[in-house]
């Protein structure tokens, strides 16, 4: 009897270790400690032995049934701990876990407007160009028909980039993006047709208007024949795609020592729809954008001749009209980095 269980033990012992899951475990069970199994038969058969050898046996019978419950536990856990981890390297996941959200981030609202407002202008066949911040004083006056004592100057307080050396000519943080269209003046051959969108800068304190940099675009088309027609025809299908079919545009003689003759474009007021507001200063118009024709004088310095080529050009404020688009009364709204404020466009 002794040996019957100890090799049944081992049998047991090397069948437990090949089990795999819980349904083989489960044979295994039965086999050896179910009903049928031999060491309930075993156990059932002790009465029937003579005294000294049921102590024995018994004893060694009921050790091993203990033996073999002890093992089928911890191979229980076993499996079920490689169950699970099993489980989580195939990704499933607790469906009941409240979720995180993935912060999903966007383009600036003035980034979307400068897209916007030169996705227009592209269609209308404009190339959309670059240029350099830090500007030289040529570019950003003197191509532009602003020598040193033009009172021009004055009205764009400039941030001047100080080299403190002898006969360096001198730099500045550009005022408009209007020095892109100097320089591509000189850079290029008609037939031009150019939006130039950019970070300009202006000395000055911040409040709820102004900032101390902000965006430009601006634009400029060269051809033979090019009129007063084209700038507004291309200002007017401007002002329609971006503020809509029904909002009313004026046009008004200004001066730009650039272009002659110079124009401002105003819209309809956003807020009062023209009937006049605090906004629009209770005129019902807001000024937009300055345009004119290319001064002859400009073209001549770039290397054009005016007497061949004509061209219109413009330069508009981008801060100002998501402002007006969606309500905002405050510039610095834009450059403070608030995510509560950024992440609503
Ligand atoms: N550069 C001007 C400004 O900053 C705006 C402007 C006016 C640009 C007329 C132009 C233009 O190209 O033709 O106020």
């Amino acid at each position: 009897m002794l040996q019957q269980l100890r090799e049944l033990e081992q049998s047991a012992l090397t069948e437990l270790e090949a089990v795999n899951d819980a349904k083989e475990l489960e044979l295994w069970r039965v086999r050896y400690l179910g009903k049928k199994s031999q060491l309930t038969q075993a156990l059932r058969g002790l009465a029937a032995l003579p005294v000294a050898e049921r102590k024995t046996a018994g004893a060694r019978a009921n050790q091993l049934k203990a033996e073999l419950e002890a093992a089928l536990g911890q191979k229980e856990l076993v499996l079920r701990n490689s169950q699970l981890s099993v489980a989580s390297e195939a990704g499933y996941f607790d469906v009941s876990l409240p979720g995180r959200p993935y912060p999903v981030g966007h383009l600036h609202p003035i980034t979307q407007t400068i897209y916007e407002v030169c996705d227009i202008f592209a269609s209308l066949g404009f190339q959309v160009v670059e240029g350099p911040e830090v500007e030289w004083d040529y570019y950003n006056f003197e191509a532009l028909n602003i020598p040193e004592e033009h009172p021009a100057r004055d009205s764009m307080s400039t941030s001047w980039v100080d080299f403190k050396a002898e006969g360096v000519r001198p730099m500045l943080l550009r005022t408009h993006t209007t020095s892109l269209t100097a320089r591509m003046i000189e850079a290029r051959k008609p037939p031009i047709r150019l939006v130039e969108p950019g970070r300009v800068y202006r000395y000055e304190a911040s409040d709820a208007t102004h900032s101390p940099m902000f965006h430009q675009i601006d634009g400029i088309a060269i051809d033979t024949g090019i009129t007063m027609a084209d700038l507004k025809g291309t200002l007017y299908e401007f002002a329609r795609r971006f503020f809509g079919e029904n909002r009313g545009v004026r046009f008004r003689c200004d001066y730009f020592p650039f272009v002659e003759p110079g124009v401002e474009m105003a819209i309809e007021c956003t807020v009062c729809n023209g009937s006049g507001c605090r906004l629009c200063g209770h005129s019902g118009w807001i000024e937009i954008l300055g345009a004119g024709m290319a001064h002859p004088r400009v073209l001549e310095r770039g290397g054009i001749d005016p007497e061949v080529y004509s061209g219109f050009a413009f330069g508009m404020g981008i801060d100002r009209m998501p402002m007006l688009r969606h309500g905002i009364d405050d510039i610095r709204l834009f450059y403070n980095n608030d995510l509560r404020f950024l992440s609503q466009f």
